[in-house]
């Protein structure tokens, strides 16, 4: 099996987990690290054992003996540093939120497309073993035709108007950070929807701390989802189907047990552990991606990312809310 030599975007809080899990999976070798400062980079080199240390992003890009590279920076910075990536022949594994709106996704998508490199969301919930399972499930017909999703993320974080999380100039809010699991959920298991309504309360920095968001499809399936990041919101998702429903257990987006309920059935529990902290299932879902030659992902695809930020778009197009950057 094909050595991937990874290097590693951004070491802040979520590339420190990222790491940990990617140091256990097989036919990995994390070479670089990449930071903005000579002091954080080499601190997270000497902390994980990696050999070659970058001051800079473009560094890291230029990097010769990489072959993919880990983006773990702030949503607003998702497009410049995955292109600077891509442009440099690197496939990419790019943090959730994928970008900030659809424009720059597709503008990511394209110079993937050009430099013929694997791009890929890391969104990696879908990766997991208890996903994999739900999707074989409903699959196999087991609870009938979905009819109707609940899920929601949202904790209650210390307001810190500086923070990733309620700044806007870092595309702060519920919907980018969190909505965007329970998103990427409802369109796992039935696709882009036909109508969208999303209400928001925006607080003190302009972003959205509490929302809920309404799917409607066309055979009339619904999806109700809700985010926050003031509110702590109960942890586990529902799939309701005509012939019974699955319960993900808590943390739904994170699941190691599923349970199946039919009619006048019992409750049958399966227990679907994930490894680590659940990160190497993306890593090796990427890397097979790499290693097959094919340049996306069918369980994460590019169609599929383009059309939850588009979504997205939609949703704070009804809250009036733009970013800065936009
Ligand atoms: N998949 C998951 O489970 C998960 C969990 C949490 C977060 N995330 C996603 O991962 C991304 C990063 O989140 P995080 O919590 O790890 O962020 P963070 O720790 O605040 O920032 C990550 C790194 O980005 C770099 N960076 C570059 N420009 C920056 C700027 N202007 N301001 C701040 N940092 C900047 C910094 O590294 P240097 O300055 O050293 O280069 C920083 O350490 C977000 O998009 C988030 O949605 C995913």
């Amino acid at each position: 099996m094909r050595t991937i030599r990874w290097g590693i975007l951004g070491p802040g809080a979520i590339s420190r987990k990222f790491v940990v899990d990617l140091k256990t999976v097989h036919g990995t070798d994390i070479i670089a690290v990449g930071s903005r400062s000579q002091d954080r980079a080499t601190q997270f080199a000497s902390e994980f054992d990696i050999p070659r240390v970058h001051a800079s992003y473009d560094a890291l890009a230029d990097d010769g003996q990489v072959d993919a590279i880990y983006v773990g920076t702030p949503h607003t910075f998702h497009k410049e540093h995955t292109i600077l990536c891509l442009r440099h022949g690197k496939h990419v594994l790019c943090e959730k939120p994928f970008a900030i709106n659809a424009v720059e996704a597709a503008e990511m998508v394209q110079v993937a497309k050009e430099h013929r490199c694997v791009l890929m969301e890391a969104m990696m919930t879908r990766h997991l073993p208890a996903m994999v399972k739900v999707r074989e499930l409903i699959a196999d017909g087991a609870i009938g035709e979905v009819r109707m999703i609940t899920a929601g993320f949202g904790f209650r974080a210390e307001f810190d108007p500086k923070s990733r999380l309620f700044d806007p100039a870092l595309g702060a809010g519920a919907l980018l950070d969190l909505g965007v699991y329970p998103l990427s959920l409802a369109f796992m298991l039935l696709g882009e929807p036909a109508t969208i309504d999303a209400r928001a309360r925006l607080g003190e920095t302009g972003v959205d701390e509490e929302a809920a968001v309404l799917f409607g499809y066309p055979d009339g399936a619904l999806a109700v989802l809700t985010m926050a990041i003031r509110l702590d919101i109960p942890r586990e998702a529902y799939i309701l189907g005509t012939r019974g429903r699955i319960k993900i257990w808590p943390r739904w987006w994170v699941p190691s047990r599923i349970s199946l309920k039919k009619p006048g059935g019992d409750e049958q529990i399966l227990d679907l552990p994930f490894k680590g902290g659940g990160y190497a299932h993306e890593a090796e879902a990427f890397m097979d991606v790499i290693r097959s030659g094919r340049l996306e992902s069918e369980v994460m695809s590019l169609d599929e990312s383009l059309s939850i930020m588009r979504t997205m778009d939609t949703i704070r197009a009804q809250w009036g809310l733009r970013y800065p950057v936009e």
